[in-house]
């Protein structure tokens, strides 16, 4: 028979006697009810707030943990004098032997049993917890605010915001979990010394989402047939002239059920394998491809007069590598628009109210320019707009302000969602590898400079990658054929 009002006594007892019990006692008394309401509404998604997460997982649940700690060690090492002595092993044998009593060494080892194991469910729970917290997006995205304050914002305007950063960033399996908890700590040591780049490098070392990754969610070997993509664009023209440009896209598929890879996609079939290497850290300037097919041909492209910069200079920065995913799909959820097409995006949205005369070319100018911060361009941009319609067209500045001032207000938000000052980022810090914009991206090895020994190029025909269908001019004509 247990007798519970013998047991606390003792406990108070032992606990009175140690001080480092009485604080451990003290600590964690004052932060359970806390911590379980807390950990409760947190649960239950009642409190959505990013410090809130990190304030129970990271911090009261630390201290909890360590107040029940210092309350065991009191009890056990930190006792007076006198109870040390009585630990001896012939006392323990002594108590132990003695048939049907209930000796205090008994009862202290009940009691520790019981808190050692009410704290170890209490320890799985919130570390289970604490795991998930670093895990969420809240985390990772909102926690170090300014840090990633870019990638946070493009991640929220892309398709992907319902997908969690991890979903992306860290792959299955343990050697990764390791991997990018590792890189998640030395991040944040980095975030709390001020030490981190600004911006922040890509491509990212650990953090490299990879192929199978985005094969979750996506199967390129099923995709199929073209895709019609169409841009909206406004000229910088007193009317703000709404064109268009549409394309028939090969998107191609990576083959399947026997059916051979085509198209865009044909690079990422398991039946090629295409490697290259590339002599900076960007993978900006690749120098030579690597193809092999099913059968095991192989094509090596160079670049026209390159030398081989990975032995020529011992690395730096350069590397090997095999195409994937990403090597096209860099931006699939940081994207960063051009000035133009973020103002284009604002324009067709109506936040930017295209019946203002000459708004996309003031607007474009005032974005354009180098401000030291996000505060300084908005009152920048802001000035500037209301100075010119002053000026210009004085009747809408004093007659229209409403439609003035929503035109700035969605010029600020283009400038402020592609250029963080605090970060270093500005227009076209990060490149996007879709498309061919500035002989980048697909242009890295489709031009006409990459031959084989033998002479062959590689693909530069505009229609083996899409057939223009309307470029800068009303697409009414095509759009209507494509909706028979
Ligand atoms: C759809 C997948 C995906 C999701 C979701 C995603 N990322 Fe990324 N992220 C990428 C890719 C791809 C890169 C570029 C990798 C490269 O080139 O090495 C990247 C790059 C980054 C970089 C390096 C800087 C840069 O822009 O290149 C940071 C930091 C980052 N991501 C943080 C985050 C955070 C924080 C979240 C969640 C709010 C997130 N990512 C969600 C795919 C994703
Ligand atoms: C958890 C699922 C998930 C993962 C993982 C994922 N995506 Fe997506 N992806 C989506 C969803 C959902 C959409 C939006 C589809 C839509 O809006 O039609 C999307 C859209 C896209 C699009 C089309 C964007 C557009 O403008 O239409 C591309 C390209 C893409 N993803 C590439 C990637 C790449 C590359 C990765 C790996 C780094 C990846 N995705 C990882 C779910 C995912
Ligand atoms: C050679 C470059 C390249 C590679 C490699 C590549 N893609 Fe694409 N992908 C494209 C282009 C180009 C498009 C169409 C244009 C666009 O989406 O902006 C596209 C379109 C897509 C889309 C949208 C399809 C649609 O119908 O809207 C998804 C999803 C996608 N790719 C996923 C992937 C995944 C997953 C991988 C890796 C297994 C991959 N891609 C590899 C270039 C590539
Ligand atoms: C290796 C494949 C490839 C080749 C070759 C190629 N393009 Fe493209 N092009 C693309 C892709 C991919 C995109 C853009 C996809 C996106 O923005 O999502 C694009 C986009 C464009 C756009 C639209 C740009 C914009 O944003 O308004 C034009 C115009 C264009 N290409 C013209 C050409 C012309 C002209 C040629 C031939 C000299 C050519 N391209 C050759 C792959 C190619
Ligand atoms: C790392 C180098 C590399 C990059 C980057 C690259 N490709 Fe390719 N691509 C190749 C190689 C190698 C071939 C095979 C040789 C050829 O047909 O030119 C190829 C072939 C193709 C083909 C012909 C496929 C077929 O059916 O035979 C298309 C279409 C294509 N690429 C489109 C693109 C587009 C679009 C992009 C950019 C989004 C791109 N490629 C980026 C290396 C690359």
């Amino acid at each position: 028979m247990v007798n519970f009002r013998e047991l606390f006594k003792v406990v108070a007892k032992g606990i009175a006697r140690s001080k480092v019990s009485i604080a451990g006692a003290v600590m964690t008394t004052l932060i359970f009810p806390f911590l379980l309401v807390a950990a409760l509404l947190d649960m239950q998604g009642v409190i959505k707030n990013p410090y809130f997460g990190f304030i129970i997982y990271m911090v009261m649940g630390p201290l909890f943990v360590f107040g029940i700690i210092l309350l065991i060690s009191g009890i056990l090492f930190f006792k007076s004098s006198e109870d040390i002595g009585a630990y001896t092993f012939e006392y323990l044998k002594e108590q132990f032997t003695m048939p049907g009593r209930y000796s205090r060494v008994r009862r202290l080892i009940l009691l520790i049993t019981v808190i050692v194991n009410v704290t170890l469910i209490v320890v799985v729970i919130f570390s289970y917890s604490a795991f998930r917290y670093t895990e969420s997006t809240a985390f990772c995205g909102q926690f170090c605010h300014s840090v990633m304050e870019p990638e946070y914002i493009t991640y929220q305007n892309s398709p992907h915001s319902r997908v969690s950063c991890v979903e992306c960033h860290i792959g299955e399996g343990a050697k990764w979990f390791t991997r990018s908890k590792m890189s998640g700590l030395r991040q944040m040591v980095a975030a709390a010394l001020d030490t981190y780049s600004r911006p922040i490098q890509t491509p990212i070392g650990a953090l490299r989402p990879v192929r199978k990754t985005c094969e979750e969610c996506h199967r390129p070997e099923k995709f199929h047939g073209d895709k019609l993509y169409l841009k909206n664009k406004f000229r910088p023209d007193e009317k703000n002239s709404h064109v268009q440009t549409a394309m028939l896209m090969k998107v191609g598929s990576g083959g399947y059920q026997g059916q051979r890879a085509y198209g865009i996609h044909w690079h990422v079939s398991p039946d090629n394998t295409i490697s290259y290497r590339y002599a900076d850290s960007g993978r900006q300037d690749i120098f030579e491809v690597k193809l092999v097919r099913a059968n095991g041909q192989e094509s090596i492209y160079r670049r026209k007069g390159s030398i081989d910069h990975l032995n020529q200079q011992g690395g730096g920065g350069g590397g090997e590598r095999v195409m994937d995913c990403m090597d096209c799909h860099n931006r699939p959820t940081h994207i960063y628009l051009s000035p133009d097409e973020a103002l284009d995006q604002k324009l067709l949205s109506n936040e930017i109210p295209p019946e203002l005369p000459f708004i996309k070319r003031q607007a474009l100018e005032a974005i354009t320019r180098q401000y030291e911060s996000t505060e300084k361009a908005k009152n920048g941009i802001a000035m500037q707009l209301m100075n010119w319609y002053r000026v210009n067209y004085p009747a809408i500045a004093t007659g229209n302000e409403t439609l003035l001032a929503k035109a700035i207000r969605g010029t600020q938000r283009a400038y402020m969602e592609n250029v963080f000052p605090s970060m270093n980022i500005t227009w076209g810090t990060y490149r996007n590898f879709i498309g061919h914009k500035d002989q980048s991206g697909c242009f890295r090895c489709h031009s006409g400079s990459m031959r084989t020994a033998a002479g062959e190029t590689m693909t530069t025909e505009c229609d083996s990658c899409h057939i223009l269908l309307a470029e800068n001019r009303s697409a009414q004509d095509v759009l209507r054929i494509c909706s028979e």
